[in-house]
């Protein structure tokens, strides 16, 4: 996949000790990916047995900054006044004045990595694994919409007008970059910001919040709230003086927001079903690796997990290559990220019906190669589950589970492959492993998905190379991609500019 501007530099892999002070270095204007933390390095893997000690002691959330709680409808109203009047200010200071603070966020959130790492895994149940990464995703977003938001001011003939007051209700999967991402999005283009932290996980939006506030963008620009009942988050929505909600959950709660205020400007990142198809042409042992990594990452509650995998004719007739992906998924370690070695970690909460019903039942014609165990009485920490024969149209064909299954289709060849990649409602990642490049390039015009990749796993998108976003029912309001060059003209309208004289 190439970058937004067609570059092909490879992600830098920088190896640094975590224990060092960070310095930033960075300039509006000149984007450079943060790199993850070497889990090789002996000093990053003492590092990383510090931080997760207060999870083992679970005395870590305790005393952590949490969002406030609003109590009332009028509080609410006296909340959405206050970012409303504050716009104004935040506005002025232009892409640059604002971009200077954004910068120095984003060095805040390197230097307290840590204290990420450790709210996911408390909170979320998120392997340091999966979170670190995240952390450097939230950083890229901040460093590249700031200087994202230089080009919006230099558009000549032409004036962007930025939304006064955006709400930005995230989801809890990626509890720290996607609520970062659209907070400061919104934030870079010159807006207000109410932040509703997704119930599950208040202590890392709190702590996002923080770090911005301490990089210097006011309190009153960057509001976050935790309504205490449906009618105050209500009316925080249908709310006039709100220009925006950027949501990013499932496609029903888009529907529910909707049914608030019809009138209302929503930009959703909603739900996916997403399929990796494998030809006879693909290597095959890459396959594995990236079918196995994209369904059971964060144990499958990613939009964007292969749920499924399209084995292509010969490869499905392989009763040994279904084997190798059995024994791939059974042989991941499993455990809470205390265990500092656990590969695949527990739900965030309790199966939602749908996944309970996708772990515990099959429908006709499907059989288990692998079943999914529930490994204690938390009723979160399931192993990896592999369902073969799930037949076209059928339940899980069709539906989001997100969580730690993975279903086996099979299709003839290349074009039964795409109709059933195709014949889902959502479009948000799909994937292809073919060395074959008529193969390829037959997939890349016909697939149905925002994010497609080929001989790669399906998640895990990168922001500036792979922005990211759904088609289909897996986007509501979206036309550009998070992470990618015309994000941030959703938030504003365009005018044309006075004429000199
Ligand atoms: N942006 C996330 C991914 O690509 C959802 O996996």
């Amino acid at each position: 996949i190439l970058a937004a501007d067609g570059e092909t530099a490879p992600r830098p892999n920088r190896t640094q000790d975590r224990t060092q002070e960070y310095a930033g270095d960075h300039r509006l204007g000149e984007f450079v990916n943060e790199p993850d933390t070497d889990p090789a390095l002996p000093a990053n893997q003492r590092w990383a047995e510090q931080l997760i000690e207060p999870v083992r002691a679970s005395d870590w959330l305790a005393g952590r900054p949490v969002p406030e709680a609003v109590e009332s409808v009028a509080d609410m109203e006296s909340r959405i006044a206050t970012g409303k009047a504050a716009a104004a200010g935040w506005r002025e200071l232009g892409a640059a004045g604002r971009g200077k603070i954004l910068l120095a966020a984003a060095d805040i959130f390197a230097n307290r990595r840590g204290e990420f790492l450790t709210t996911m895994a408390a909170e979320a149940g998120k392997t340091f694994a999966q979170s670190d990464p995240e952390v450097s995703e939230a950083i890229d977003f901040i460093r590249y919409y700031a200087s994202q938001a230089l080009d919006l001011e230099q558009i000549p003939g032409a004036r962007f007008e930025p939304d006064e007051l955006v709400v930005v209700t995230p989801p809890w999967n990626f509890p720290v970059a996607i609520p970062t991402g659209s907070t400061v999005a919104a934030l870079a283009a010159g807006a207000a910001v109410i932040h509703k932290p997704s119930s599950p996980t208040p202590h890392c939006s709190a702590l996002l919040v923080e770090c911005l506030w301490q990089a210097g963008v006011p309190r009153e620009v960057l509001q976050v709230v935790a309504p205490s009942e449906g009618d105050i988050g209500k009316a925080l929505l249908s709310h006039p003086d709100v220009d925006r909600v950027i949501l990013t959950g499932a496609s029903e709660t888009a529907s529910l927001f909707k049914s608030f205020n019809p009138a209302l400007e929503i930009n959703a990142e909603t739900s996916g079903k997403n399929a990796l198809v494998i030809t006879p042409a693909a290597d095959r042992d890459l396959a594995v690796a990236d079918l196995v990594a994209s369904a059971f990452g964060h144990a499958g509650q990613k939009c964007s997990a292969a749920s499924l995998g399209i084995l292509v004719g010969s490869v499905y007739d392989s009763e040994r290559y279904r084997r190798q992906i059995v024994d791939a998924a059974s042989s991941l370690v499993v455990d809470y990220p205390t265990n500092l070695f656990a590969e695949m970690g527990p739900l965030t909460e309790e199966p939602s019906e749908k996944l309970e019903r996708a772990l515990t039942q099959l429908d006709e014609g499907e059989s288990w190669l692998v079943e999914p165990k529930m490994l204690d009485d938390s009723g979160r920490l399931w192993s990896p589950g592999v369902k073969d024969g799930v037949k076209p149209g059928s339940f899980f064909h069709l539906t989001e589970c997100f969580g730690p299954v993975l279903g086996l289709m099979h299709a003839k060849d290349l074009d039964e492959a795409l109709e059933l990649q195709n014949a889902v409602d959502f479009g948000l990642t799909a994937g292809i492993h073919s060395l074959d490049t008529g193969e390829v390039a037959q997939w890349l015009d016909e697939v149905e998905a925002g994010n497609v990749y080929v001989n790669r796993g399906i998640t895990g998108a990168i922001v500036r190379r792979q922005p990211f976003g759904g088609w289909k029912l897996s986007s509501v309001g979206l036309g550009s991609k998070a992470g990618g060059p015309n994000y941030l003209m959703l938030f504003g309208d365009w005018r044309d500019a006075e004429l000199p004289g």
